[in-house]
């Protein structure tokens, strides 16, 4: 028997459930269950949002949420079931996001997380991330959460030696 190749693909109205309970389970735990997947499922029918599954054949073990605003993106929700984490399929999905941020215009992207989530922490500062301070009681009026953000414009090299003629 082959093994089943992992994917990465846009989300669909059936992936709804799933992701909603992976971010039950992995992300809001102890704090209710606000991304339901009725939730989950108006993200993925919103133009200004995409929504990515990682899968595993047909089984949905990974997801990622992104808004898109004008020029600033924001990263809601992204996890990866615990027995595929560490592959690197976390970060294979913040690139895709960011690949398209950029098409579409966005400099930075933002992101908040639970203030006592160190791994994930980690994990974003590996990417390049850094924090952007603390919203106190950002969760439910109770729980801390860190600020994290990433410049995503592109450098292509330092700028050649030369001023305007009209500024000489
Ligand atoms: C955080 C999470 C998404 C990481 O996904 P992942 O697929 O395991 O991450 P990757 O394998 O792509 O790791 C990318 C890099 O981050 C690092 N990293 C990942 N998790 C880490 C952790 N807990 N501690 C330290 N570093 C970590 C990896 O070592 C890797 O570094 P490298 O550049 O040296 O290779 C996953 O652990 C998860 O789903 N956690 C629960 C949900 C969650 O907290 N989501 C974030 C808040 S919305």
């Amino acid at each position: 028997m082959t093994a089943a190749k992992l994917t990465l693909r846009l989300a669909t109205p059936a992936d709804a459930q799933a992701i909603a309970v992976m971010s039950r389970d992995l992300i809001e735990t102890g704090l209710g269950w606000s991304w339901t997947p009725a939730r989950v499922a108006r993200s993925i029918a919103n133009r200004d949002t995409t929504v990515l599954a990682a899968c595993d054949g047909h089984l949905v073990i990974g997801f990622a949420i992104m808004h898109f605003g004008d020029d600033r993106g924001r990263l809601n929700l992204l996890a990866v079931h615990p027995r595929y984490q560490g592959a690197g399929l976390g970060r294979r999905m913040n690139l895709w996001l960011e690949e398209c941020a950029l098409v579409a215009g966005i400099e930075a992207i933002e992101l908040e997380l639970r203030r006592g989530n160190v791994g994930a922490r980690k994990f974003y500062e590996r990417l390049g991330y850094r924090s952007a301070g603390v919203v106190t009681r950002y969760y439910r009026g109770e729980e801390d959460a860190l600020r994290m953000a990433r410049d995503i414009r592109r450098t292509v090299g330092p700028a050649p030696a030369w001023q305007a003629p009209w500024l000489r």
